[in-house]
């Protein structure tokens, strides 16, 4: 009995030394924070926002770009050029479960950024009719392990509502299905609404 209470101590060890090679805030400081900020609240226009999103998403998400099924701009940093499907073939499964589990304890700081009012207006109707379900009341929720919307920046959301509409990223069966009733004005609606978080709630 001694015996193997003693065989499972060493290993209970082994295996919390391994484990606090795996510290989130540390690797998320050495593999995103240039980008994204180090709580994932990038400040670029270009970059998203990340932060308290659900791990499954964000682990999900990594993998796409991992396997090369999402498109992956180049952005230049610090001199340096590259982009996320370079960046999550630095890591491991494991890595990635850390970095993934430590960002989605991180509070998403949301962004108001210059709107059109009229717009933002029925943005918030379409928003309420056909995304809500998923995406939390206003935009304002990642419960159902979607994307936080609102106060996202503007710069990427536009570019990702490009990449949705000319089917170059994926997207859930039941997204689909909402998304494509959106003519263009719409899908500009509801940018214009994603923009305008802190006085939303007022129309
Ligand atoms: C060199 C800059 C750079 C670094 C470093 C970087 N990212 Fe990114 N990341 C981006 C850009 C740019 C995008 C937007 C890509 C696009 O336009 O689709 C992005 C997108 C993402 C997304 C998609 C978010 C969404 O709303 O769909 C996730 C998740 C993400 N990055 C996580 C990470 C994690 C985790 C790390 C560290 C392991 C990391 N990134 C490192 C630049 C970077
Ligand atoms: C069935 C649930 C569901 C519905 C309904 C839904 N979405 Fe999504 N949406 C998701 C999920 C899940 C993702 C993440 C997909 C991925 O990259 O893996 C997503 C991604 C997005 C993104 C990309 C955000 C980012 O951070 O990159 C946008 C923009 C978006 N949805 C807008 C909408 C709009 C607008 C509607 C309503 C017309 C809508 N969604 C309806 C589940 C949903």
């Amino acid at each position: 009995m001694k015996l193997i209470l003693g065989i499972f101590l060493i290993s209970f060890n082994a295996w919390l030394i391994a484990d606090s090679t795996l510290d989130g805030a540390k690797l998320t400081q050495q593999y995103c924070s240039e980008c994204h900020g180090k709580d994932g609240n990038s400040q670029k226009e270009n970059i998203p926002k990340i932060a308290g999103f659900s791990s499954i998403l964000l682990f999900d998400i990594l993998d796409q770009f991992k396997n090369g099924d999402r498109p992956s701009p180049k952005t230049t940093i610090n001199n340096k050029t590259t982009d996320m499907t370079e960046v999550s073939k630095l890591l491991t499964q494991d890595q990635i479960e850390t970095i993934s589990l430590y960002l989605s304890t991180q509070t998403f700081k949301p962004t108001t950024q210059p709107f059109n009012q009229a717009l933002a207006g029925i943005g918030k109707q379409l928003h309420q009719d056909l995304c809500k379900d998923c995406h939390g009341d206003n935009g304002k929720s990642a419960v159902d392990d979607a994307p936080i919307l609102a106060g996202q920046w503007k710069q990427y959301l536009k570019q990702q509502f490009e990449n949705l509409s000319s089917h170059k990223r994926y997207m859930p069966k039941r997204m689909k299905r909402k998304f494509k009733k959106l003519n263009d004005k719409d899908k500009q609606a509801l940018i214009e609404f994603y923009a305008s978080p802190k006085i939303q709630l007022k129309y």
